[in-house]
């Protein structure tokens, strides 16, 4: 585990995507939506203009996508990660693979994903942010978590913490499209990344705890044998 400022943690994390791609320029990389990675982001795009890294062999897998919002609404996922991070660097258009926040049959665009994932050999690093109540991607707390890609109603509490993103609370979809827990427990490496004293809890919570519980579905990374936790100091409180 390490600690610092948000500027430190996102280099560290982008330094840590940098030695991936170093080792494997064609490595695949889970990326993740939300305001956590977006000094990573930030970070990667620098890395590209100023030091040359070259991101035109990477393959991109994000986590999640709102159902109902396509390309083009400002707050689905892939809007986010075109105007954050794919415009700004030289990844391939048909290297980058979000959910479809509009597919017609979604059990066929769970199915789609998850066999996506495969084809292309799995995931080498996967980013990740938490919930302020323990999810990972869109995995809310439940009695039963999803092991592939599926769809997921949104709790009051992600759409209230999310709900500052839109105009009203009225407009976050209900529902979501996320990878699931085996999804992402399948990635070679995991980075999870919590910044803000809105974490503080949660994580206190996740590095205490003697169990892993589907209460907490970040608990089962405690599982994963390649897991680094990079928090900031504002969401640390041990
Ligand atoms: P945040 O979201 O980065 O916007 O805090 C994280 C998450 O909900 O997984």
């Amino acid at each position: 585990m390490v600690k610092g400022s948000y500027e430190l943690a996102s280099k560290l994390v982008a330094d840590m995507i940098r030695d991936e791609l170093e080792k494997k320029p064609n490595m695949i990389l889970g990326l993740a939506t939300g305001s956590t990675p977006l000094g990573v982001y930030k970070e990667l795009i620098r890395l590209h203009k100023e030091e040359g890294v070259d991101f035109s062999n990477i393959t991109t897998f994000n986590l999640d996508e709102y159902v109902g919002l396509g390309k083009d609404h400002p707050q689905s996922y892939y809007y986010y990660m075109r105007n954050i991070l794919f415009n700004h660097i030289n990844i391939r258009e048909e290297n980058i693979f979000i959910q479809d926040g509009k597919a017609e049959d979604f059990n066929r665009e769970c199915e789609r994903y998850d066999e996506l994932i495969k084809e292309k050999g799995g995931i080498d690093l996967q980013i990740l942010g938490i919930g302020e109540n323990g999810h990972i991607a869109f995995n809310e707390p439940a009695d039963k978590l999803s092991v592939g890609t599926c769809i997921v109603q949104l709790t009051d509490s992600t759409i209230n913490v999310n709900s500052r993103f839109f105009d009203s609370i009225e407009e976050v979809p209900k529902t979501a499209i996320t990878m699931g827990i085996g999804s992402i427990m399948q990635a070679k490496k995991i980075i999870l990344m919590a910044d803000g004293e809105k974490k503080a809890d949660i994580m206190k919570k996740l590095l205490e705890s003697k169990y892993i519980s589907t209460d907490i579905p970040a608990s089962l990374l405690l599982l994963h044998q390649d897991l680094t936790i990079v928090l900031t100091r504002s969401a640390y409180k041990l």
